[in-house]
């Protein structure tokens, strides 16, 4: 009898390198494998299970819902998706009272990259180096790694420093449409922007009438410490995309615009944006991040983390960067080696780059099993540097 790993093999058109392991089962912040073996999830499907895996509140609104209604196209109004749009709106930053509803991260960036030309009439994007959007053309034109090979890109997308406002006023010139941030770059090694560098971003983006895009797509939905990242900052984007943590696991994007983006209808659309099984499992997943105040919740558990890491931080560690419940390690060496490690240790967690380990758990992970990750690093990081 063929395994899971021979069939995935024989029939995937592969495009992630794997981890030797087939997880099967998800409850909070534990994943088992195909021989029962438990796990400490520091991915969360990649910044996904925000709420823990198999949420019972998500689970049992995606059960309902699918007896009543799957799918519904954005052509008919709907009843959960009007609620779903009206719970986003009410967390999102209070000049963001509008939704397009599509089905993942680049998704909601792709719309994002269409509504700034269509509001502005440019056609120029500045994005930051070390950035990531998406792997679908229009977003990897803003995205600084991964393009090489399928250049030419869509034109007029420049990159500057990240964290440096001289560079970025310099690159904002009379065709720019928008400024493509992340607040905090994940993929790109876990960077918190300074504290006045998104302040500077929507100043320059005002007085040169470029919008201010801000792509909270993992750093949004309580995983910072705050409801969305742009709120630890004190800036309001003009556009604002989400997917990952939104609901719960079920895949799902969106793109918030503020009353100064055009309106784009008839001009773009999604055949499962909005449908009603993803917008009942992100009613459900919302709920559950504000009345168990997730976001709090993060920021105190992230906190705790530094203080217990950096109490006993091994000397093959370069920088801890923090906010909230994204966490990055940067090495002076490469992960993958101790990342490899620390899963025959029993805790998942994720690269950000080559030396960077990135810890992303569920936000409801319970206190003991975060110190139990944290203490498993640390004697990882040890045991592996000295051998
Ligand atoms: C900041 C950011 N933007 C965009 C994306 C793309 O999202 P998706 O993989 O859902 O297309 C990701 C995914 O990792 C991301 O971290």
């Amino acid at each position: 009898m063929s395994t899971t790993r021979d069939t995935e093999q024989r029939y995937a058109f592969e495009v992630y390198p794997k981890r030797d392991i087939t997880i099967v089962r998800g409850e909070g912040a534990t994943l088992w494998d195909d021989t029962g073996r438990a796990y400490i999830d520091c991915t969360a499907g990649i910044g996904v299970a925000n709420v823990g895996h198999c949420n019972p509140a998500v689970s049992a609104a995606i059960a309902e819902q699918a007896n009543t209604l799957i799918t519904c196209p954005g052509i008919f109004y709907n009843d959960v998706r009007a609620r779903a749009m009206e719970k986003l709106v009410s967390v999102a930053p209070d000049n963001l009272g509008r939704a397009f509803l599509c089905n993942s991260g680049t998704e909601a960036m792709e719309a994002a990259i269409k509504f700034a030309r269509l509001t502005t009439g440019r056609n120029g994007f500045v994005s930051a180096m070390r950035g990531f959007h998406g792997r679908s053309l229009g977003a990897l034109s803003a995205t600084f790694k991964y393009r090489e090979e399928f250049e030419p890109l869509i034109p007029g997308h420049g990159f500057v420093p990240f964290n440096n406002l001289d560079k970025l006023s310099a690159a904002i010139g009379d065709d720019t449409a928008a400024v493509i941030l992340e607040p905090v770059q994940g993929e790109g090694g876990v960077r918190p922007a300074d504290p006045d560098y998104l302040a500077g971003a929507r100043k320059l983006c005002d007085e040169r009438g470029a919008l201010l895009i801000l792509d909270e797509i993992q750093t949004g939905f309580g995983r910072t410490g705050r409801m969305f990242a742009s709120q630890v900052y004190d800036v309001a984007p003009d556009i604002m995309t989400l997917a990952k943590g939104i609901a719960g696991g079920v895949p799902m994007g969106a793109t918030l615009v503020s009353d100064r983006i055009a309106s784009a209808a008839g001009k773009h659309g999604s055949t499962f944006g909005g449908n009603p099984l993803a917008c009942s499992a992100a009613i459900a997943c919302i709920d559950e991040i504000v009345s168990r105040d997730l976001p709090a919740r993060a920021q105190a558990l992230g906190a705790a983390f530094a203080e217990r890491f950096r109490a006993r931080q091994p000397g093959v560690v370069r920088e801890l960067r923090q906010l909230g419940l994204m966490i990055g390690i940067e090495l002076k060496a490469k992960s993958r080696p101790y990342l490899e490690a620390l899963m025959a240790e029993g805790v998942l967690a994720l690269p950000a780059g080559p030396t960077v380990i990135r810890l992303l758990p569920p936000l409801v992970i319970g206190e003991e099993e975060l110190f139990t990750a944290c203490d498993t690093l640390i004697d990882v990081l040890e045991r592996e540097t000295n051998t």
